[in-house]
């Protein structure tokens, strides 16, 4: 569901595909995984119109996240935002009814041009989409679908093409539930399962910290330098069972707690409930007295008249975080990722979480700290704190039991606690007491300084997939592909 607020933010997800860059390069292109590297807003280098002048994202200090698809023939490139929460593709966005950086990032997203393509087709229907903020009215499409960097295209895939938009700033990339379940036709997950670019219905999404500002998403695939620790089993809830009987990817969260910097764990009463996972929202949305306990914590009392609460900018310097646990797993939020930093002069703070008696969803705010693979084969997510230790994206062969599968990487100096980082001593000692410094401290805008050397594309310095993920047992599927993928090197 895009939930992204216009005041937020933006990620840049570059693509290219995860084969090796041989000779061969033209005919290699069933590693069987596909990873895209996302890059943050925040990134300057990657925002520049011409070298030194960079885009006034003045407001986007958080993020949503787009990855980048190359629709026609010839190919025209649109970036699309990643949504776990909806269900369909589609592009075109009326920019002009965006204003400010929003207008500008809008235009900078691209626009796809059926008449400029040789390959589009009308399918002659359309359709309404809603989302939690905006909508679009869209026509159907069929046309040639590629990854940036990547010979493999995919053939005939359906999405949608706006005639008219609210509220939205960029195309929307819905990886939800597809044929069958949440739509009558195959879309965008489905087609790389059936045109064999994967070769499971799985992906996973590492979106990657404010300070890393670049993530990966592995469609049929998995990277354990990306976590760290053991991954959690979560049954997706069936629609039916569902709060809002909708196919989204419901899950049972066990408990909120709070750790605050040197301070002991406490655990938010109550807490306990079905949450959804929804990349395409900025915020994380829990019922109003979990959030209200919450708040109170990070000393704001009262919403503001959007619903937002207003914390103090110093608290995302300290070293606590806020705990999310799931069967047997917990991933724990530094209070930086878990805030959203507007970049005004001085710069304002805002809980990542607003209350909402709607929607239960971890948005954002959580899933910059989440590892997590999500199963549509066997309705399965798993779960692990992030990390980031290197690159390693392996493609899955079939759907495994991924429990023996453990991160490459220690946990993440920000929540471990056995560390002994220096931490300010004013801030939330005792969450009781909900103490919050006075003293605000300077987050300087991410998007002022001087811009670096233009880095226009990601370096594809390991771009393969591994034919294997380490800490599966070997089937022998497993030592055939390994055997054809190393014929295939030769
Ligand atoms: C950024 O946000 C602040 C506070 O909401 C607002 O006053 C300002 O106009 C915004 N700047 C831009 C460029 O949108
Ligand atoms: C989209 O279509 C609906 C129904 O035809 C219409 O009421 C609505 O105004 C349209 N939306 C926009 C943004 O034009
Ligand atoms: C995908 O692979 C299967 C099994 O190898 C094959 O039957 C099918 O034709 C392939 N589909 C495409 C679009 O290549
Ligand atoms: C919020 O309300 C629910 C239902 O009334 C209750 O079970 C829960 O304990 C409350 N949570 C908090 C943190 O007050």
């Amino acid at each position: 569901m895009a939930l992204s607020f216009l005041l937020s933010a933006s990620v840049l997800l570059l693509a290219f595909f995860c084969h090796h860059a041989t000779a061969l390069q033209q005919v290699i292109h069933d590693d069987g995984c596909i990873h895209l590297p996302i890059v943050h807003s925040t990134n300057v280098d990657y925002f520049s119109t011409k070298r030194g002048i960079q885009l006034q994202l003045a407001n986007r200090s958080d993020v949503a996240y787009y990855a980048q698809l190359s629709i026609g023939t010839p190919p025209q490139p649109v970036f699309v935002q990643l949504d776990t929460g909806s269900f369909e593709l589609w592009v075109n966005p009326d920019c002009t009814a965006v204003s400010g950086a929003d207008a500008v990032f809008c235009e900078r997203a691209g626009q796809y041009d059926t008449t400029r393509s040789s390959t589009a087709t009308s399918l002659g229907t359309t359709r309404t989409l809603r989302y939690g903020i905006g909508s679009a009215n869209i026509s159907y499409f069929t046309d040639t679908i590629s990854l940036a960097g990547s010979p493999m295209a995919l053939r005939q895939v359906q999405f949608g093409v706006a005639t008219a938009t609210e509220d939205a700033f960029s195309g929307i990339l819905g990886i939800g539930y597809g044929k069958g379940i949440a739509t009558r036709y195959l879309n965008f997950v489905d087609q790389l399962r059936e045109q064999n670019a994967t070769r499971v219905k799985a992906y996973t999404l590492a979106l990657g910290s404010k300070d890393s500002r670049e993530g990966v998403i592995v469609f049929g695939g998995v990277d354990t330098s990306k976590f760290a620790g053991k991954l959690a089993k979560l049954p997706i809830l069936p629609a039916a069972e569902s709060p809002d009987g909708v196919p989204r990817f419901w899950v049972d969260m066990q408990s909120i707690s709070l750790t605050p910097p040197n301070g002991v764990n406490t655990v938010y009463e109550g807490s306990g409930a079905p949450v959804f996972l929804d990349s395409g929202s900025t915020m994380t949305l829990l019922p109003a007295n979990l959030t209200r306990a919450i708040a109170r914590d990070f000393g704001a009392h009262a919403p503001d008249a959007n619903g937002f609460y207003m914390i103090d900018c110093a608290l995302t310097a300290l070293k606590g975080t806020l705990d999310f646990a799931f069967n047997g797993v917990t991933v724990k939020v530094p209070y930086k990722e878990l805030t959203r930093e507007v970049a005004s002069t001085p710069p304002s703070c805002f809980l990542g979480i607003m209350a909402s008696e709607r929607f239960a969803l971890l948005g954002d705010t959580f899933l910059r700290s989440a590892y997590t693979v999500f199963d549509l084969e066997t309705d399965s997510i798993w779960i692990s704190q992030a990390a980031n230790c290197g690159s390693s994206p392996a493609a899955l062969n079939n759907i495994q039991d991924l429990s023996a599968v453990t991160g490459a990487c220690g946990l993440p100096e920000s929540v471990d606690s056995a560390s002994s980082t220096q931490v300010p001593s004013s801030g939330l000692e005792n969450a009781d007491a909900g103490t919050v410094p006075t003293s605000t401290g300077r987050i300087g805008p991410q998007t002022s300084g001087t811009t670096s050397p233009g880095r226009v594309t990601p370096t594809p310095q390991n771009s393969g997939c591994s034919p294997r993920v380490p800490g599966l047992t070997w089937s022998f599927g497993m030592v055939m592909m390994a055997a054809l993928h190393l014929f295939r090197d030769l």
